[in-house]
């Protein structure tokens, strides 16, 4: 049966008949094999293989929403791959005179463009780009909305498993605004497809899913969740997706739920602690936590470079 464009869903976009990827929107239904191979490239590229260069290709980076880390480290891979990186501002563009996305993706495609990494805060979005792009041009997500950020979820198991190999063994704990955490999703998944079975979530009950996803315990107390961990993964309470952040009680929060070197003491003595970024120092984390010896937040913002060289090589590879 053949299916059209319009019904088909992100996971069933993202890979071609012959199972490459093709665009790049969720880790949903993302076969492991080929979350294993981008970790596997994405190790080679940071030991010292030659990247792939290309200098016919190039990325536009189209961001709805702020980013530092996910539009910078896309443009440093590109360019380190010989592409050339464009930026489109959505208030520059003519997207603001009111051209459709259907629209602005398909001039994209016919200007030569390869790749275009969206960052919105809808998650339909880069589905609906990638639906109007068709085979013409690869589309990543750069986050979109509290559902997904795919890039995230696999630079984050590639910094995991470069100390941490055996995820059947591992135990993680991920502290925060798990609710509107894309990061927190697309770890989850990320991780349970490459075999942990041993998540705890936790943060004040208004921040947690109303239901645990597989393979995840929800627990309501810090110093509970990170008792034996491997990894800890701190998380930004996402203020831009409360509907009252001005009721939000910092100081309980910090209170509570801040990962301080006195809360660590109970996770084990080799336990890596991570973050996404941006930090909200003391809110969430410590100093003396995010600059300490167990952290690892520096160590996934260089792995995401690498992480999304290996994304545009293996987006680009079959053209
Ligand atoms: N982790 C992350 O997505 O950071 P930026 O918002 O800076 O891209």
């Amino acid at each position: 049966m053949i299916m059209r464009a319009e019904t088909l869903q992100p996971e069933s976009l993202q890979l071609d008949a012959q199972g490459r990827l093709c665009h790049l929107l969720t880790l949903d239904g993302l076969p492991v094999d080929v979350m294993q191979a981008l970790l596997e490239r994405a190790q080679a590229l940071a030991d010292g293989a030659s990247p792939h260069v290309n200098n016919n290709s190039f990325l536009a980076s189209f961001y709805f929403e702020p980013s530092t880390r996910t539009r910078i480290s896309f443009e440093v891979a590109a360019n380190r791959l010989g592409w050339k990186s464009l930026l489109l501002t959505p208030s520059d563009s003519s997207f603001r005179k009111g051209e459709s996305l259907t629209d602005t993706i398909t001039t994209l495609a016919a200007l030569g463009i390869d790749a275009v990494c969206i960052r919105h805060s809808d998650p339909s979005v880069a589905t609906s780009a990638a639906k109007a792009a068709r085979d013409s041009m690869a589309i990543i997500n750069g986050g979109g909305g509290a559902a997904d950020h795919p890039t995230q979820g696999l630079l984050d198991a590639l910094t995991i498993r470069q100390l941490k190999p055996d995820w059947s063994k591992l135990r993680i704990a991920i502290i925060g605004d798990v609710r509107h955490s894309r990061v927190a999703k697309s770890d989850i998944k990320a991780f349970t497809a490459l075999g942990a079975h041993q998540i705890r979530l936790a943060g004040p009950e208004y921040l947690l899913p109303d239901k645990a996803p597989e393979n995840c315990e929800l627990v309501s107390n810090l110093r509970s969740a990170i008792a034996g961990a491997d990894v800890v993964i701190a998380l930004r309470i996402q203020t831009e997706r409360l509907q009252d952040s001005a009721a939000l009680d910092v100081a309980a929060y910090r209170r509570d739920w801040c990962l301080t070197e006195h809360n660590l003491e109970v996770a084990k003595p080799e336990c890596i602690v991570m973050h996404p970024g941006p930090m909200n120092r003391s809110v969430e984390i410590d100093d003396a936590v995010a600059d300490g010896t167990r952290s690892r937040i520096l160590a996934q913002v260089t792995n995401g470079v690498y992480l999304r060289m290996a994304v545009l090589e293996a987006l680009t590879s079959h053209h």
